[in-house]
C-alpha cells in the first residue's frame, strides 16, 4: 500500500506540531508531509517551516514560488493525505480567501441558469 493512501484529519496533523518531541507535519495541497528530518536543511531556515508545524502551509509554500526541485523534494516526505471532509474545508477556506464566496442573492441569481442548463434539475 502506498503511503499517499493513508488519510489523516486536520486535527491529527495539528497534534504533530514538533513540540515536546513529537514529529513535525505540514499540509501542502491536501498532502501531508513529515518534515522533521528536512527542516534543518531548508534554505529558508527551519523556523519558516516550524511556523506551520501541524498546519496547512499551502499558500505560503506557493506564494514563495518554490522551484520544481523543491516540489519534487516534497515527495520524499509524503506520509498521507487529508480526509475528504478536511479537503472540503480547505476548498471552502481557499474560496473565501480568494473572495469568491457566494452570497445568498448570488445563489438565487444562479438558480434559473442552472435549471436552464440541466433540464429537470431543481437545484
Ligand atoms: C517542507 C516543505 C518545504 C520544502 C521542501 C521547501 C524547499 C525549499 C527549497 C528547495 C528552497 C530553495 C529555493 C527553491 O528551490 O525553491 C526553499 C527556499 C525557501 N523557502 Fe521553502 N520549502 C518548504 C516549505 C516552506 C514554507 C512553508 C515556507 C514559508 C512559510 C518556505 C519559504 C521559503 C523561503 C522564504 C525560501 C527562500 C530562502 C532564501 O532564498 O533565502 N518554504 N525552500
Amino acid at each position: 500500500m502506498s503511503y499517499s493512501t493513508i488519510r489523516y484529519s486536520l486535527a491529527d496533523v495539528a497534534k504533530c506540531n514538533g513540540k515536546n518531541g513529537v514529529r513535525t507535519w505540514i499540509v501542502i495541497h491536501d498532502n501531508i508531509y513529515d518534515v522533521t528530518d528536512y527542516m534543518q536543511q531548508h534554505p529558508g531556515g527551519p523556523e519558516l517551516i516550524d511556523e506551520y508545524a501541524g498546519k496547512d502551509a499551502t499558500s505560503e509554500f506557493d506564494e514563495f514560488g518554490h522551484s520544481s526541485d523543491a516540489t519534487k523534494m516534497l515527495k520524499k516526505y509524503l506520509i498521507g493525505e487529508l480526509e475528504d471532509e478536511d479537503k472540503r474545508v480547505n476548498r471552502i477556506k481557499k474560496r473565501a480567501a480568494n473572495g469568491i464566496k457566494m452570497k445568498g442573492e448570488d445563489k438565487q441569481k444562479r438558480r434559473p441558469f442552472l435549471r436552464l442548463i440541466c433540464g429537470k434539475c431543481t437545484c
